[in-house]
């Protein structure tokens, strides 16, 4: 009886590999498909060798491209694997394309399927993840939570109790056994920082970065934070298409950098004063890390974060970003807690709730 799992996006890599490493140490035949959503070395192969993620089985090599294109080009692919292995199970993780699209697969070929960070809504369905997330849980035999609103949200939307599990979340597992590692490394020496003096930044929301007018808003914003931090801002290979088409001054405060290794980024989020970002999978880690954490986002699928952790959401206005920076700095901070479950065991549980099934 074979699993597979697949990985296809940067978020995938750091959920997937403890689960991954403990279906193996059970000595279950797990095949790990990568459907090639993200290629680039630093967006995908470094994560492979930090995270200890066993090479792929089977690399499906899909590539950029449309939402439309993206999706079907997965789904052609997958088909042909799950007719050739015929898998018991079939593991997804997060909300990217490459999440749904082997749902979908799966689900028509009467597969069934885990689902791994089921449950969260931002209830804003303009965001291609929104989309993912509800489809995926929708058509999911295993829905793995890690956040009590998931739990509400599924049993509102009409999930059966027996297919929910609140196994906490398994990104922090790979925080919890790497941070160490991370720190050790000191990345912020590299650019001549101080640890807790430096703001780090991430953004690569199409929303915030594909109009001209809202990205050139977040370089300006950023270069103001500079004058009374420095700024570290690793650039998603969508920000750096679209900065590059754009001419505007980066002051000399803001250090641009390359996408990072999950090991450097991690060191960086842990040492940082304030981290400013749109993504996710950074507003747990930073809530985790206990780091302040303001969101650049309108809402969020994670609300734990604001309401026990360190986020503070704020909106897509820039100002205020900057205002909630100067409140941080004038000794504002929120004081947080970390989420029920988030212990490092969740992939555990995961694989216990595999096991059980399968059997
Ligand atoms: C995807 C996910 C998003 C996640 C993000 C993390 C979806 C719908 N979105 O968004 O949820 O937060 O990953 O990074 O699945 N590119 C490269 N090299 C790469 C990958 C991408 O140059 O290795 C460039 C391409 O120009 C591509 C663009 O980045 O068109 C966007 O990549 P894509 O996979 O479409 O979406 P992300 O914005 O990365």
């Amino acid at each position: 009886m074979s699993i597979i799992s697949i990985v296809g996006a940067r978020p995938n890599f750091m959920k997937m590999s403890p689960v991954i490493n403990e279906l193996n140490q059970l000595g279950m035949k797990n095949i790990l498909v990568h459907t090639g959503q993200h290629y680039d070395w630093n967006m995908s192969k470094v994560f492979f060798n930090e995270l200890s993620i066993p090479k792929p089985d089977i690399f499906l090599n899909i590539g950029s491209g449309t939402h439309a294109v993206q999706t079907a080009k997965i789904m052609i692919e997958f088909e042909s694997i799950c007719a050739a292995k015929n898998p018991a199970l079939v593991i997804v993780a997060g909300d990217v394309n490459s999440t749904l699209a082997c749902a979908l697969v799966a689900a028509k070929m009467n597969i069934p399927i885990a689902h791994i960070e089921a449950g969260l809504r931002s209830f804003d369905q303009t965001m291609p993840e929104e989309i993912n997330r509800i489809l995926t849980d929708r058509i999911s035999d295993l829905l793995f939570i890690s956040e009590g609103s998931g739990i509400k949200n599924l049993k509102k939307e009409g999930v059966q109790k027996n297919k929910m599990f609140f196994v906490g979340n398994c990104m922090i597992d790979s925080v919890k056994k790497y941070i160490d590692k991370a720190l050790e490394r000191q990345p912020w020496l590299k650019l001549n920082l101080a640890q807790q003096n430096y703001c780090l930044v991430t953004m690569h929301r199409p929303s915030n970065v594909d109009s001209p007018e809202s990205l050139l808003g977040i370089i300006s914003m950023l270069n103001d934070i500079s004058k009374s931090l420095p700024v570290v801002f690793p650039v998603h290979p969508r920000t750096k298409n679209n900065l590059d088409k754009l001419k505007v001054e980066i002051k000399k405060g803001v250090s641009i950098t390359e996408p990072m290794p999950y090991l450097e980024f991690l060191g960086f989020l842990a040492r940082a004063k304030i981290v400013i970002t749109d993504s996710g999978g950074i507003q747990e880690e930073t809530t985790y890390l206990n780091v302040q954490c303001v969101t650049f986002r309108e809402n969020t699928e994670r609300p734990e974060t604001v309401i026990t952790g360190t986020n503070h959401l704020v909106g897509t206005s820039t100002d205020s970003v900057i205002k909630k920076v100067n409140e941080i700095l004038n000794g504002k901070i929120k004081i947080g807690s970390i989420p029920e479950r988030w212990d490092g065991n969740s992939a555990k549980s995961i694989s216990k709730v595999i096991t059980k099934f399968l059997r």
